[in-house]
């Protein structure tokens, strides 16, 4: 019953938000107001009615005699939701302030503030992770048993997804809610590459039927313990994955999953990927026990490779990049295989532009070690919303080249300048704490990156207790 209010639950203009840092570039008086007006309404909109709440409720406690909830106990649970959205609507209104004032406010000393051109509204980014790390509040379920659950891996190149769940399992971060009343947003911690590893060995089945078994299962067991799933009608709930099957759980409800915000790797926008819901996860490439990416990157001047690609013909855009460059170009260098003796790292630590192809999914881990070399990215890859584009203009430090253009790509990068080769090598070291991986997490890394992404989806939305 509680499952039809659809329409009701989610204000449809909070996307205003999202489009508040896509579109910084026009000037800020006339903008962004009109931008934010809306989203003062929050709490008086169109909202979940007490009645749906409070059947949500008796649904969850069927165990009792639902007319037997005491009232108070309801009315808490809506005092508790209206609590949550009325520190989200300050957020909302800190981050408004602070792109009409250019400046931020903050009841700590920052450390860190980030300006220039690789943010599309630096002034909206720095309040908005200002007001994320003050009140943002995760409730990480406990339902689930390991290794599928909890636990993902930590190592190679799903292993951006182990250390989001370890970093909420760990019980250190500052985010997780004590209490799901006090949540702003809700983490599965169930891990795609762990199913996989778990359920597919030996892997000898490409049937993704058990892996979206798994999933729903998961997620109907919290739906039916707790109100929280159907009161959002899963919009402020999220998982994160880097495995490249992980956008296929949802595929068989896609209903269910509609609001359902989900961090991936596989970010592919011509099979369902949505950015206005979804956010896009880096991938890395961690080697065991190491959380670190190597900084090789010589100065600019030092740099004696023009461009550099190596690795395998994995998926249509390598494919082209290798039949059209491949050993070719003294320029150029793509390699199939790392010439002998090269180290790979050290290599893009001496290249000025590093080719960053998609694989057999849109992600790849060279995006990050170019940019933890100080070598400008370029992009070459289709129906892929680059990693915190929400936040980073990436137009700003890398260079893109459309699949079409891979034959003139020697010419395209001839023709930017040396002086803005400066500016965007510059800004490539500049973006790089962004990237960079801590345990536990520290403002602005990667990790808080992920959870801006979803702090910002979750800004986006309105509930109403
Ligand atoms: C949420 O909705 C589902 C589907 O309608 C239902 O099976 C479940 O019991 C509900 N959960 C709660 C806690 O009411
Ligand atoms: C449950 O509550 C209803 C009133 O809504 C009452 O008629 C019924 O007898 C109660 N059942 C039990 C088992 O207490
Ligand atoms: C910005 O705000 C900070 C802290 O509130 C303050 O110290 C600083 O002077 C302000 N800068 C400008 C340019 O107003
Ligand atoms: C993205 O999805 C489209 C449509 O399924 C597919 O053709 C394309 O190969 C995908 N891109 C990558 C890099 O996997």
């Amino acid at each position: 019953m509680s499952y039809n209010v659809t329409p009701c639950v989610i204000f449809p203009t909070l996307l205003l938000l999202l489009l508040l840092f896509f579109l910084y570039s026009s000037p800020v008086n006339q903008s962004v107001s009109t931008f934010f007006s809306p989203l003062q309404n929050t709490g008086r909109g169109p909202t979940i009615s007490l009645e749906t709440l409070k059947s949500a409720l008796h649904v969850s406690h069927h165990q009792t005699n639902s007319s037997s909830i005491p009232i108070n106990r309801v009315q808490k649970k809506i005092s508790s939701l209206r609590r949550v959205e009325k520190d989200l609507a300050r957020a909302r209104a800190a981050i408004r302030d602070a792109v009409r004032a250019r400046n931020y406010t903050s009841d700590k000393e920052e450390t860190f503030i980030p300006r220039g051109a690789i943010y599309r509204n630096a002034y909206a980014f720095h309040q908005s992770h200002i007001e994320m790390v003050k009140r943002f509040k995760i409730w990480n379920y406990r339902e689930g048993e390991l290794p599928m659950v909890h636990i993902g891996p930590v190592n190679n190149i799903y292993s951006i997804e182990g250390h989001f769940i370890d970093e909420m399992e760990s019980g250190l971060s500052p985010f997780l809610a004590r209490h799901p009343d006090r949540a702003h947003a809700f983490f599965l911690p169930i891990s795609i590459a762990g199913i996989i590893t778990f359920l597919y060995r030996p892997l000898v089945s490409y049937d993704r039927d058990p892996l979206i078994h798994t999933f729903t299962d998961y997620v109907d067991v919290v739906a039916r313990k707790y109100p929280f799933w159907n009161r959002s009608l899963g919009s402020d709930h999220f998982m994160v994955s880097c495995h490249d099957w992980a956008p296929d759980v949802t595929r068989e409800d896609p209903d269910k999953f509609k609001n359902f915000i989900r961090v991936l790797c596989n970010a592919n926008t011509s099979e369902g990927f949505n950015p206005t819901r979804d956010a896009s996860l880096p991938e890395f490439n961690l080697h065991p026990f190491k959380i670190t990416i190597p900084h090789l990157g010589l100065r600019p001047s030092r740099r004696d490779i023009f461009a550099f690609f190596s690795g395998g013909p994995h998926g249509d855009i390598r494919k082209i990049l290798l039949h059209h460059w491949k050993d070719k170009d003294s320029e150029v260098q793509v390699h199939e295989y790392l010439p002998k003796g090269q180290n790979y790292m050290q290599t893009m630590g001496r290249s000025k532009f590093c080719l960053c192809p998609s694989g057999y999914e849109v992600a790849s881990p060279r995006l990050v070690e170019a940019i933890h070399s100080g070598c400008v990215p370029v992009i070459l890859s289709a129906y892929y919303p680059l990693p915190f584009s929400e936040v980073l203009d990436w137009s700003k430090f890398s260079i893109t080249v459309p699949v079409e253009k891979i034959t003139e790509l020697k010419a395209i990068l001839k023709r930017v300048s040396e002086r803005r080769y400066l500016k965007l090598q510059r800004r490539v070291v500049q973006v790089r704490q962004h990237f960079e991986v801590n345990r536990p997490a520290k403002p602005f890394d990667v990790l808080h990156m992920v959870l801006h992404s979803v702090w910002l989806r979750r800004l986006n939305v309105g509930l109403a207790g």
